[in-house]
């Protein structure tokens, strides 16, 4: 059986997601109505939408309900999408295809591609700060949550370390696994534990929530590098082979092969999947969501 996208698995939370992506920028506001569509060209093109999808499924396995919380979903994948725009500029992996499509830059400049990431984060806050389904306490920590995984000491901080790497070279597993914690792993991490909290979960569930993240972020990484160096464009919608031909240290240079990455995945799918079991509801649909992200071929 081929293996069924993130999509088909989660339909229903894909399709929540994607009402919610579809008006985050819809406005009467005609002088910049052609920024919008720039910002939707990034944004709506065809992602998986990973991150919002484990946001729905975490505060589902915590008992929370879903549509409600779709601006808080479609926040994480603001973020997320206004990293990609940023990461593909000439002034970081300079890449000139992002899913499917051209890069935001090649079609409208790096003036306006700057500012179609800025566009989207600071619309993410607004999302979140103005989702009516949560109370006060919660809209607080989940902003606070939000600036923190997407800031300097999470995924900007892991950009940072990584654009320096390329620039250094020469790594091991801590400091591998340290820049892809930050860059990737904080957002995914982010995600999981604003669906708990979100859903009124405890202290220890956000905690645990977190945990899972953290090594599910770790697998996504790992998938990501090594999907970089064995799979193709057409698949993938980007370019592969950058992170070699950019002299940037990945997961199959630590790991020392394309084989012990692979073994090096199929452990840490183990580990996530071992850490959900410890969550409400055994992890509820995050199980399915972890065995997607391992065994993903874009
Ligand atoms: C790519 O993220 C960038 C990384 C953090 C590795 P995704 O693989 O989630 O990209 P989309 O959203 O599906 O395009
Ligand atoms: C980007 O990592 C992570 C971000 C925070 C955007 P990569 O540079 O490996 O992502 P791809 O491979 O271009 O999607
Ligand atoms: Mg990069
Ligand atoms: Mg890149
Ligand atoms: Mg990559």
């Amino acid at each position: 059986m081929p293996a069924a996208t993130a999509g088909e698995l989660l339909a229903d939370l894909r399709a929540t997601v994607d009402v919610q992506l579809a008006r985050a920028f819809s406005s009467d506001d005609r002088s910049v109505s052609a920024l919008a569509a720039a910002i939707d060209y990034s944004l709506l093109a065809p992602g998986k939408r990973i991150r919002p999808i484990l946001f729905l499924a975490a505060a589902e396995a915590c008992g929370g309900s879903g549509s409600q919380l779709a601006p808080v979903a479609a926040a994480f994948e603001l973020i997320h999408a206004y990293s990609l725009v940023h990461d593909d500029l000439p002034a970081m992996d300079d890449d000139v295809l992002r899913r499917g499509v051209p890069t935001s830059h090649v079609v409208y400049g790096e003036a306006t591609a700057v500012l179609v990431g800025d566009a989207l984060q600071a619309r993410a806050f607004e999302l979140v700060a103005g989702c009516d389904a949560l109370g006060a306490e919660a809209r607080v920590a989940i902003v606070a949550l939000l600036a923190r995984a997407a800031g300097w000491r999470g995924m900007v901080g892991g950009q940072y370390l990584d654009v320096d790497h390329e620039r250094a070279g020469g790594s091991d597993l801590a400091a591998l696994r340290d820049v892809h914690d930050r860059k990737t792993g904080a957002l995914i991490a982010g995600a999981i534990e604003a669906g708990a909290i979100a859903a009124g979960a405890d202290d220890d569930v956000q905690a645990a929530c977190a945990a899972f993240g953290r090594e599910l972020g770790w697998l996504f990484q790992l998938v990501d590098d090594l999907l970089d160096a064995t799979g193709s464009a057409e698949a993938l919608g980007k370019t592969p082979g950058k992170d070699a031909r950019s002299g940037k240290v990945t997961a199959v240079d630590v790991y020392g092969s394309v084989d012990a990455l692979r073994a090096a995945a199929d452990e840490q799918l183990e580990r996530c999947l071992a850490l959900a079991m410890e969550l409400p509801d055994a992890g509820g649909r995050l199980r399915r969501i972890a065995r997607f992200v391992h065994g993903r071929d874009h």
